[in-house]
């Protein structure tokens, strides 16, 4: 059994669990620190080598989802974070700080890899949108299973302003929107998405997806929605499963 230690930052907290490679399945329980506000590299590079301490049975590579863009290990963009992160080498803060080999993706990313493995998206062919609601809105988005990386959807501009600036989770939490109120907001993005992608399945993940039964029922598209099968541990688990897999390459 390889076990991999996965990382998930975001903007509240970063979590970390252990993947057992092959059944690509969290083994145990998810530990989780503060996110130094607006994750300072340096500050962000301690909390990274105290979770790869928590782990010692981890010894292979460490996989990070990150909530940017990220390119071959370098992040582009810094929408949640300081903008110190736009073209820094992610991948290699990371490497020294857990003190073996670190890769990096979108935490979106990640998380729809891991939905479309062995989570909510398992088998489904098609288009497949998988959508983050936390600090930001995260995106991943998938044809017969395939990836199209680094899609930002968050930042589409919907009725003047952002979609994550409209409806995030982090929204939702900080204007006080009960389910009704912030579900009305999320079938605006959910509409628009649909317009330009016209995707068969929304999969509906983040911190929020833990109380799906609260407000799914409220939510609307032509395409069927369903929350991520992994809940919160989704973005865990793919970073865990982008390092085992870059590891390997
Ligand atoms: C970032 C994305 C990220 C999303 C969810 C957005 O602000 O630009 O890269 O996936 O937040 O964390």
């Amino acid at each position: 059994m390889s076990l991999i230690l996965g990382i998930d930052l975001g903007g509240s907290s970063i979590k970390a669990g252990v993947v057992d490679a092959s059944s690509v399945r969290l083994v145990g329980d998810i530990h989780a620190v503060p996110t130094p506000a607006g994750a300072p590299l340096a500050e962000t590079a301690a909390a990274l080598a105290s979770l790869v301490a928590h782990f010692p049975e981890c010894t292979g590579p460490v996989g990070l989802a990150f909530p940017a863009v990220v390119s071959h290990g370098v992040t582009r963009t810094a929408s949640n974070v300081v903008p110190a992160w736009i073209g820094a080498d992610a991948a290699a803060l990371l490497t020294a700080a857990a003190g073996r080999p670190g890769y990096v993706v979108n935490d979106a990313d990640a998380a729809g890899v891991a939905e479309m493995r062995v989570g909510a998206g398992r088998g489904e062919r098609g288009a497949v949108m998988m959508l983050t609601f936390g600090t930001g809105i995260g995106s991943a988005l998938f044809v017969d299973g395939r990836l199209w990386p680094n899609t930002e959807l968050g930042h589409l501009m919907i009725d003047g302003q952002e979609a994550e600036h409209l409806a995030s989770g982090r929204v939702r939490t900080v204007q006080g929107l009960d389910w009704p109120a912030w579900c009305e907001r999320v079938n605006l993005v959910l509409a628009r998405y649909h317009a330009l992608f016209c995707p068969d399945l929304f999969i509906i993940g983040g911190g929020v997806s833990e109380r799906f039964e609260e407000f799914g029922g409220l939510l609307r598209s032509q395409a069927r929605i369903v929350p991520a099968g992994l809940r919160h541990a989704a973005g865990v688990v793919g970073a865990a499963l982008y390092a085992s897999e870059s590891a390997r390459d």
